[in-house]
């Protein structure tokens, strides 16, 4: 089954075609990460305007790639949601209607399910069942992963997540938007144990997280002190290190709890270095495995979105045709999703 996948839930414009016979056959991504980087985070409306200056380009692009003519799509799919509801609505409209003029199915798709199958995608892929933990711009959540529709939210962010404290952080020592890989770097330069940052609900004995006290912690930090190199690089270390002390004990804790032995990590976070230093630590320390996908595939992507859409119309037998009208779904809570 051939499947044309399409993300535009936030910030980047994916484009995935997937042949469930031959694996992924090309993606194409567009970043818009520079067009809102002037204003300091996502501007929901330039997001939309973009995905429609920039989708229909990508996917005549992906399907030259792929050397495919666009009549021999089997189905369509596309991110229902959650996302910003402008942006959905240019990928909804767009996969409907290509679906309604083709005459085959389209199909929804909710984006955290994408990134929690994307690992399915890599040349070594895990088996279920396994934990995901999803790290990015807009998430943090440690998943059980048993199969295609069956997962099990271990615990979640109450607040920011962790990239968004990483770019909150950036911001405040000065390093642009969105500033994660920036604060990272530059942490790398820092004196651990100058400063010390509280590690929020490490001990909670859940698997929840909160990180928007950590960013109210780093702004009575830059309060009134000369913010020279040294000092901004000793900050962002204390910062990283709190944030990657807390991924990594819940990470633990979600292995012992589910006594599973497969952790994947998934999300923009899950690029950074002392984060994977410390998952693999302790995974030799506690004896489980840990992977991560291709950083190209942790990111937002039609591949993940294409591969959940050819997985349920499997598992479903095929899907509803395009009949000219759909929703999105801004708010869209995973564990109400039903099996395929
Ligand atoms: O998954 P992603 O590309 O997009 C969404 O959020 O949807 O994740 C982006 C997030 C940003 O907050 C970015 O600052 C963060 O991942 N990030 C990092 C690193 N690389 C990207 N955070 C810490 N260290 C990094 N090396
Ligand atoms: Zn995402």
């Amino acid at each position: 089954m051939l499947v044309l996948g399409i993300e535009t839930s936030c910030d980047d414009t994916g484009v995935a075609l997937y042949d469930s016979a031959r694996g992924l056959l090309a993606h194409a991504v567009h970043s818009q990460t520079a067009m809102h980087a002037e204003y300091g985070g996502v501007v929901p409306e330039l997001a939309s305007r973009d995905h429609v200056r920039r989708l229909l380009p990508l996917v005549r692009d992906v399907l030259a790639r792929a050397r495919v003519p666009l009549e021999a799509l089997d189905a369509v799919a596309y991110t229902e949601g959650p996302g910003l509801a402008g942006a959905l609505l240019v990928g909804a409209s767009v996969a409907e209607s290509l679906a309604l003029g083709l005459r085959i199915p389209a199909i929804g798709i909710h984006h955290l399910e994408g990134h929690l199958l994307s690992p399915l995608l890599s040349a070594d892929p895990p088996r279920f069942p396994f934990v995901a933990l999803l790290v990015s711009g807009g998430h943090t959540q440690l998943m059980r992963v048993d199969g295609v529709g069956r997962y099990a939210l271990l615990g979640e962010t109450h607040d920011d997540a962790a990239g968004e404290a990483f770019d909150k952080t950036a911001q405040l020592l000065e390093l642009g938007y969105p500033g994660g890989p920036a604060l990272s770097a530059l942490a790398e330069r820092g004196r651990a144990g100058r400063f010390h940052l509280p590690r929020p609900m490490i001990g909670s004995g859940n698997l929840d997280f909160s990180f928007s006290g950590l960013k109210t912690a780093v702004v009575t930090l830059v309060r009134g002190r000369d913010l020279d190199e040294a000092t901004r690089a000793d900050i962002a270390c204390a910062f990283q290190e709190a944030v990657v002390a807390v991924l990594a004990a819940k990470c633990v804790a979600a292995m012992e709890a589910t006594g599973l032995q497969e952790l994947v990590v998934a999300g923009g976070v899950g690029a950074n270095r002392q984060l994977r230093a410390a998952l693999d630590a302790a995974a030799a320390r506690h004896g489980f495995r840990v992977r991560y996908p291709a950083l190209e595939l942790c990111t937002d992507n039609g591949a993940m979105i294409a591969l959940a859409g050819a997985l349920r119309l499997a598992a479903a037998g095929g899907g509803r045709r395009g009949e000219g009208s759909f929703t999105v779904r801004p708010r869209w809570a995973l564990d109400s999703l039903a099996q395929p």
